[in-house]
């Protein structure tokens, strides 16, 4: 998610920017930039890289202008580079725009803007806003942006500055967040609350389709049909920290609680009637022996999801290895290989190293990742990405469930480009669009969640049991557990407890088990049963319809399709692990041992 900052006002401008866009570093970003307002000249100055980068090429300059806009990029169309970075402006360096989101609509609006002689220099949706602007400019600004705002389809927060009006912002928000304030004699906006912080605690949080327009000590701020509404002012109780966690004590909590947002940002302009994905029209899966999933931990469960939609629609071979083993084991891999590889940062080693051996033997690689530009990215034939945003968290999350999304929307394509007909797809994509409001509702269920983590608290161990679906969302649920609250905690078929693990279950044993899959419930429940009888204090996961008599604790998903429920599944489960390791007093951002990308073997 990139960082916006905003400042016209009585004071400097460029020491509220840097300071704005320091606060904002914990985002994650790949480039920096602003523009100063000089008389009737705008200054920029971007560059590819970290903020010194940026302050390196200003402390040349002797910038005393009052009036500027800031930007950190985390690219999402578009490498890094200069030409890439934000602010934007037009060819006559009237206008200049920073942005945030992702315009769905971008490739239409800049084919429209070319017939009409405009060149673009960068490869970035975002560029078009401003040339958009600029063509429609007669000289009212607010009348201009309003338009410009009613093209635009997808995500801003946008900021804009005109030679024009040499001390007026004006600010555009629809889906991306946006943060004003003002004092006496200046008035600035950022996208979160830590870039402000330091100035103001009062604060308003601009609503989507609203317009806000900054002068010196004055915001003015408008509806969708250019009426002026009255701001809400927001006081913010806690400090720069926190605000950096948005109000939450830990990253992890914060990200979690991003899922609807980066879920649906991840699906933007993926979805329509059927499945957007033009990087994958070229791949026919009849092309190909045999299709390989590779990627480590949490990302290597996310492989698993994918492997088992794949073999519900298909009839190709799919095999789901951990990275770790595939580089070792005797795979049989050519140009008949297709081979996906998924990784949050882009940098695990032995993911690393598995593409390259693939790549050697020549066969067609596709890289999931939510890093723009990361190795895997570079190195692959096929990038695709989440918008998850940088995960700080080492216990991934947000990661996690965008790439159950993305994953399950490619498996839909690649099964449609290959000739196979999707059993209830349209059901299925319904489904996958109401995933954004579907986590909300079921983050709303930590109360519950947090009781049941109680069970816990004396426990050094607890075990997660699931079949087939479920396996993979007891597995994911397992790893979150033993992370971050050091319990130890094994996931089993539910089936093979006879053979075996239930020798382990004894009086006060917590087991977590999952029945989401109706074909499978009854057989489910009845190992579920075989433990109570030995003692386990027992917490079932199901589906609406499927229930138990003899459990006590119980809770239900919202209704979704079969095959999307572990998306909500594992929402529980995250919570449970984070509710778990509070008990326990352990460190939820930064568990022992652990590191958030694994770069060496
Ligand atoms: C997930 O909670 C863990 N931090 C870890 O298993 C992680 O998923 C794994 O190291 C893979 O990382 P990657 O997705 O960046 O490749």
């Amino acid at each position: 998610m990139c960082g916006i900052t905003a400042y016209t006002g009585k004071g400097r401008a460029l020491p509220f920017l840097i300071q704005g866009l320091e606060k904002l570093e914990y985002r994650g970003y790949d480039s920096a930039g602003i523009t100063l307002v000089d008389n009737k000249e705008l200054v920029t100055i971007k560059t590819k890289g970290a903020l010194n980068a940026l302050k390196e090429q200003l402390s040349t300059l002797r910038l005393d202008q009052k009036a500027g806009i800031g930007h950190t990029r985390w690219a999402t169309h578009g490498i890094p580079s200069n030409l890439n970075s934000h602010p934007h402006t037009n060819a006559s360096n009237t206008l200049s725009i920073v942005h945030n989101g992702i315009i769905e609509n971008y490739q239409s609006i800049k084919e429209g803007l070319a017939m009409q002689g405009y060149t673009f220099v960068s490869q970035t949706d975002s560029e078009v806003i401003v040339h958009l602007l600029d063509y429609y400019y007669q000289g009212d600004m607010k009348a201009t942006l309003q338009k410009v705002m009613s093209y635009l389809e997808g995500s801003y927060a946008l900021c804009v500055l005109n030679v024009d009006e040499p001390e007026t912002i004006y600010v555009a928000k629809k889906e991306s967040p946006m943060v004003l304030g003002m004092d006496e004699s200046s008035a600035f906006c950022a996208s979160d609350i830590p870039a402000l912080i330091s100035y103001t605690k009062d604060m308003i949080s601009l609503e989507d389709h609203q317009m806000a327009v900054l002068r010196p000590g004055t915001i003015e701020i408008f509806d969708q049909q250019g009426q002026k509404v009255e701001p809400k002012i927001i006081h913010i109780p806690y400090d720069l920290e926190a605000a950096q966690k948005n109000g939450y004590d830990t990253f992890m909590e914060k990200e979690m609680h991003e899922q609807p947002y980066v879920i649906k940002e991840t699906l933007r302009g993926r979805i329509e009637n059927s499945i957007v994905m033009p990087e994958l029209d070229s791949i026919d899966l009849h092309e190909y022996d045999h299709v390989y999933l590779i990627a480590c931990g949490t990302a290597y469960h996310a492989s698993l999801y994918a492997q088992y939609l794949g073999r519900e629609w298909m009839d190709i071979p799919i095999t789901c290895v951990p990275a770790s083993e595939f580089r070792y084991g005797n795979y049989i891999v050519n140009d008949r290989s297709l081979c996906i590889f998924v990784s949050q940062s882009g940098e695990t080693a032995d993911t690393l190293a598995a593409l390259k051996m693939c790549l050697e033997k020549n066969a067609m690689t596709i890289a999931v990742s939510n890093v723009l530009d990361s190795s895997l990215a570079r190195l692959a034939h096929i990038p695709m990405y989440t918008c998850a945003g940088p995960e700080i968290a080492v216990a991934s999350t947000k990661a996690y469930t965008t790439q159950l999304v993305l994953l399950a929307a490619m498996m839909v394509k690649l099964a449609q480009n290959s000739g196979y007909e999707v059993k209830d797809i349209d059901q299925f994509i319904y489904d996958l669009k109401q995933i954004p409001n579907l986590v909300k509702k079921t983050l709303e269920k930590k109360e519950i969640i947090e009781q049941y983590a109680k069970l816990l608290k004396d426990q050094r161990d607890a075990y997660f049991i699931g079949r087939q679906l479920d396996y993979v969302n007891v597995l994911e649920g397992a790893l979150k557990l033993k992370e971050i609250s050091y319990v130890h905690a094994d996931a089993y078929y539910a089936g093979e407890l006879k053979h075996g693990p239930i020798a382990l279950i004894d009086q006060g044993t917590v087991v977590i088990a999952l029945a989401t899959q109706k074909e499978v419930a009854a057989k489910t429940i009845s190992n579920i049963e075989e433990t109570i009888a030995r003692g386990a204090n027992v917490i079932l996961i199901t589906a609406p319809g499927i229930h138990s008599e003899k459990i006590e604790r119980q809770i239900k998903i919202e209704a979704v399709h079969p095959y999307l429920s572990g998306i909500l599944v594992t929402v529980l489960l995250q919570l449970f692990a984070f509710y778990t390791a509070k008990e326990k007093d352990c460190n939820v951002d930064q568990p022992r041992n652990l590191a958030k990308s694994v770069t060496v073997e």
